[in-house]
């Protein structure tokens, strides 16, 4: 085991393409890593990189206490596990697990007590004499990772693995990981387009976009605190509501936002948390509202200044809670990043100047809202996110430019 950094690394294809740009990370020794961002973002060139299967254009890549930018793969001590895996067909589980040892001339009782003890970990033990053609996905996708563990590499790379399973198989499998991870404890580099499965797998998440890193931590740091609207908006599902709105000043020194014919009142700690925010008074700021920091009026004890009136234009009910859809009649934000958003998502339907935004609140299965009804929504405001809209920061503590 080994820690991994990249310092300064960059690449550039033959053909003029920019897949990577001086990205930095330090992942520690053991830790798990999630690697995320939209298709293209140049997540399988960093990884490739690492492993040795890309040749670096800048910068340098550290395995423990090596430089290894100009080790051949195979010396690099990494194993990859992709999203196509291909077994051997005519081998049993025991035979392909074990087929890098044979190779490597270990000996057979070594061989035999790392293969078992693999295939304790990854639940394989009973399936040992089996053929891949008689596993099911995800036992064929664990006998994979059994080929890359059983030789104990510093890093373990991993390449959307579950990308090609049904989606309950990939749920159950994410859990798998995490657990088998945890065991081995080997660091490891996850990559994924799903923000979800970098939630909830990650000690760490990087978010990439178009070859650049845009914040590394802790998915609740990342949740809580996106550097970004791109961040923002691409951590959590629904995704965060985001909204053009003018910041006002009132005689007694209070902020408020206005949105439509409603106006919210910020609580004196969001000022306090965002000294910055001061700054924008008379000028327009995005706002983000997470779903989740919103509920039924009629469930929650709201305020003056933490209500939007609406109607409802869609109730999903959720079984465990309601998304109820209503517009405000604000201008809805566009930018680069929602953009690239809304076209990653597939959603390429951003609403059109002059139609409002929709708003997606998530409320509890108590509400008794309907399609077409009146919507009288309670914002959590201590909870609001505000960002520059020139340059899409989040709006903290930074000068403006
Ligand atoms: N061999 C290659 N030659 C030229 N461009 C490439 C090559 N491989 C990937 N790219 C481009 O580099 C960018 C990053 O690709 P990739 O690392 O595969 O992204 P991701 O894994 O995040 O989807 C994309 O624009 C992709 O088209
Ligand atoms: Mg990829």
């Amino acid at each position: 085991m080994a820690e991994v950094v990249l310092t300064g690394l960059g690449k550039a294809y033959g053909d003029g393409t920019r897949a990577v740009t001086d990205l930095n990370l330090e992942i520690r020794d053991g830790e798990f890593l999630v690697l995320v961002g939209p298709s293209g973002c140049g997540k399988t060139t960093a990884l490739r990189m690492i492993a040795g299967l890309e040749q670096i254009t800048e910068g340098t890549i550290h395995i423990g206490e090596n430089v290894v930018n100009d080790v051949p793969s195979r010396d690099r001590d990494v194993a990859m596990v992709f999203q196509s895996y291909a077994l051997y067909p005519h081998l049993n589980v025991y035979d392909n697990i074990a087929f890098g040892l044979t190779l490597r001339k270990l000996a057979k009782k070594e061989i035999d007590h790392r293969v078992r003890e693999v295939a304790d970990v990854l639940e394989l033990t009973e399936h040992l004499d089996r053929k891949p053609r008689n596993l099911s996905g995800g036992q064929r996708q664990r006998v994979a990772m059994g080929r890359a563990i059983v030789r104990a590499p510093q890093a373990f790379l991993m390449d959307e693995p579950l990308s090609n399973l049904d989606a309950k198989l990939r749920v159950q499998m994410r859990a798998q990981i995490a657990r088998i991870q945890r065991e081995i404890g080997v660091t490891t580099v996850y990559v994924t387009h799903d923000q979800t499965e970098a939630m909830t797998l990650g000690d760490r998440v990087a978010v990439m976009r178009r070859g650049v890193l845009q914040q590394v931590g802790p998915p609740q740091e990342l949740y809580d605190r996106p550097v970004n609207l791109f961040v923002a908006g691409f951590i959590g599902s629904p995704g965060m509501n985001l909204v053009s709105a003018k910041l006002d000043e009132d005689s007694g020194g209070r902020f408020w936002v206005s949105l439509g014919s409603d106006a919210l009142l910020l609580p004196e700690s969001v000022p306090q948390q965002r000294p910055a925010l001061r700054q924008y008074v008379g000028r327009d700021v995005v706002v983000g509202i997470r779903p989740e920091d919103m509920e039924d009026t009629a469930l929650a004890d709201a305020r003056e200044g933490e209500i939007l009136h609406s109607v409802a234009d869609l109730v999903e009910a959720m079984g465990s809670d309601v998304l109820v859809h209503f517009p405000v009649d604000v201008p809805p934000v566009v930018t680069d990043d929602t953009r690239e958003l809304a076209k990653d998502a597939g959603t390429d339907d951003l609403p059109k100047a002059g139609k409002g935004t929709v708003l997606v609140g998530r409320f509890s299965p108590r509400t008794r809202i309907y399609e077409g009804q009146p919507v009288a929504a309670w914002v959590d405001t201590s909870r609001l996110h505000f960002f520059d809209p020139a340059t899409g920061s989040s709006i903290w503590k930074q000068e403006l430019q």
